[in-house]
C-alpha cells in the first residue's frame, strides 16, 4: 500500500478535519551475525531494512485511543483508562505496552486516531513487532512532545514493553537497531554496556538475498523463554568463582578452560554457542573493517553451524534453506536470522548470482519442504523517522 492510499484508508476511517495525521515509519531489521547473543550481555550486528511499519496519527480531544492496521482485521477503540489492559493475543498489544510504558513515566497521554501498515512479514524473525513497539514509540513521543525521551530511552521503552506486557524475555538488539540504524551501516552494539558503532557496510558488487522459509515460529515463544533460561543456569555455575554475571563477559579461552564446571552437556552447549558466537562478532567486525568479505561469509556459515548444533534452534526449515544455498559457487554465506525455530535466512551473494541463487534454493527447498519459500533483495537503511 502505497502512501496516498494509506492516507485515504485513514479518512475513510477517522474522517477528514484540519488537524492533519503526521505519518511515522520504523523498519524492521537483520541481524548479520551474533544470535542469542544479546540477553547474554554479548555483541551483535544487526542492520534496519528498507521495509517496516508505518503510522499515521492524529490527537484526539475525547479521551480515546483508536487503533486500526491494514493487515490485520482486528481494530480497537481503548479507553486512556483502559490502556494497560492486554486485548487477548491481538497485535494491538504491541502499541499497548508503549502506552504502558508512558504511564510508568508518569508522561499523561491524550488521545489518538492511529492507522497502522506495514510490509514486514510477521513472525518471520525480522523484527515486525520491534518495529511496531517503536514506531508507536517514537510517534508520542513527538505528538506528545516528551523532549525528555530521547532515542535510547525509547529503544529501552520498548523492550521493556516487550518483556513485561507480552512476555517475551527478549534481548535489546532488534529496538536497538531499529532506532539507531543508518542506511549501508551495521550496528556493532555491546549489549553489556550499550555502546556502539555504526561499521560501513557497503556491499560493492554483493547482495543480501533474505530468504523466508514461511514456517511460522509457532512455539518460539516458548522455547526462547526456555534458552534464555538454559543460559542463566550455565551463568550459575561458571560464575560462581567469579565476579561476572553474564556468558558474553566470559571469552573463549576462560570457557575453554573453565566449561567441566557445568556438569550438564546440554548446558554446556548452550554456553558454547553464546560465547563462540560472541568471539566470531568481534571477528566480523574485522573482517568488514579489513574489507574481508570471503571471511565475513565464512563466519557467517559458521554461526549457522552453532546455532544448529549447540543452541539447537535452526530446525529442517532453515538448515535445509541454508544448505542450499551455501552449496552455490558466488555464496559467500549463509545462516538464519533472528530467533530462530522457522523465520529467515540471511545470504551473502555475488550480484551476479542472485537469479541463479533464487532459482536453486527455491526449488530445492520446495522439493524438500513442500512449503514455497519467499525471497527479499534486502536494503540497509535508516532507523525510525518522520516521513514529512
Ligand atoms: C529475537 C529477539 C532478540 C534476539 C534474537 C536472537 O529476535 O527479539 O532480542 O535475542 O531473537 O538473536
Amino acid at each position: 500500500m502505497n502512501l496516498a492510499e494509506l492516507f485515504k484508508k485513514f479518512f475513510l476511517l477517522y474522517g477528514t478535519h484540519e488537524n492533519q495525521p503526521r505519518c511515522f515509519f520504523a523498519p524492521g531489521r537483520v541481524n548479520m551475525i551474533g544470535e542469542h547473543t544479546d540477553y547474554n550481555g554479548g555483541f551483535v550486528l544487526p542492520c534496519a531494512l528498507q521495509y517496516g511499519t508505518y503510522l499515521l496519527i492524529r490527537s484526539l480531544a475525547e479521551p480515546v485511543v483508536k487503533l486500526a492496521s491494514t493487515n490485520m482485521e482486528f481494530s480497537a477503540e481503548i479507553p486512556l483508562t483502559g490502556l494497560n489492559q492486554k486485548v487477548n493475543s491481538q497485535w494491538v498489544n504491541y502499541p499497548l505496552g508503549i502506552f504502558d510504558q508512558f504511564r510508568q513515566l508518569n508522561i499523561p497521554v491524550n488521545g489518538f486516531e492511529m492507522l497502522y501498515s506495514g510490509d514486514i512479514p510477521n513472525s518471520a524473525g525480522l523484527s515486525s513487532s520491534a518495529s511496531i513497539e517503536m514506531v508507536t514509540a517514537y510517534a508520542l513521543t513527538v505528538l506528545l512532545n516528551a523532549r525528555q525521551l530521547e532515542m535510547i530511552d525509547l529503544v529501552k521503552m520498548s523492550q521493556r514493553a516487550e518483556n513485561e506486557f507480552i512476555g517475551l524475555n527478549c534481548g535489546i538488539m532488534d529496538m536497538f537497531a531499529i532506532g539507531m540504524g543508518k542506511k549501508d551501516h551495521a550496528i556493532f552494539l555491546n549489549c553489556l554496556t550499550l555502546e556502539y558503532k555504526r561499521v560501513s557496510f557497503l556491499l560493492d558488487g554483493f547482495r543480501l538475498i533474505i530468504g523466508n522459509t514461511n514456517k511460522k515460529r509457532g512455539l518460539a515463544d516458548s522455547k526462547y523463554n526456555e534458552r534464555v533460561a538454559e543460559c542463566q543456569l550455565a551463568m550459575t555455575y561458571l560464575g560462581r568463582d567469579t565476579d561476572v554475571s553474564k556468558l558474553g563477559e566470559i571469552s573463549f579461552m576462560q570457557f575453554y578452560k573453565m566449561q567441566e564446571q557445568i556438569p550438564d552437556e546440554l548446558i554446556r552447549k548452550r554456553a558454547r554457542h553464546v560465547i563462540s558466537e560472541n568471539q566470531r562478532v568481534l571477528n566480523a567486525v574485522s573482517s568488514l573493517l579489513k574489507g574481508d568479505i570471503l571471511q565475513f561469509g565464512a563466519l557467517m556459515n559458521a554461526s549457522h553451524e552453532s546455532l544448529r548444533d549447540n543452541y539447537e534452534v535452526t530446525g529442517i526449515e532453515l538448515d535445509t534453506m541454508v544448505g542450499a544455498a551455501q552449496k552455490i559457487n558466488g555464496v559467500l554465506g549463509s545462516r538464519m536470522t533472528g530467533a530462530g525455530f522457522g523465520g529467515c535466512t540471511v545470504s551473502l551473494v555475488r550480484e551476479n548470482t542472485v537469479d541463479r541463487f533464487i532459482d536453486e534454493v527455491g526449488r530445492e527447498y520446495q522439493e524438500k519442504i513442500g512449503i514455497e519459500p519467499t525471497f527479499y533483495l534486502a536494503e540497509v537503511s535508516d532507523g525510525v523517522k518522520e516521513i514529512k
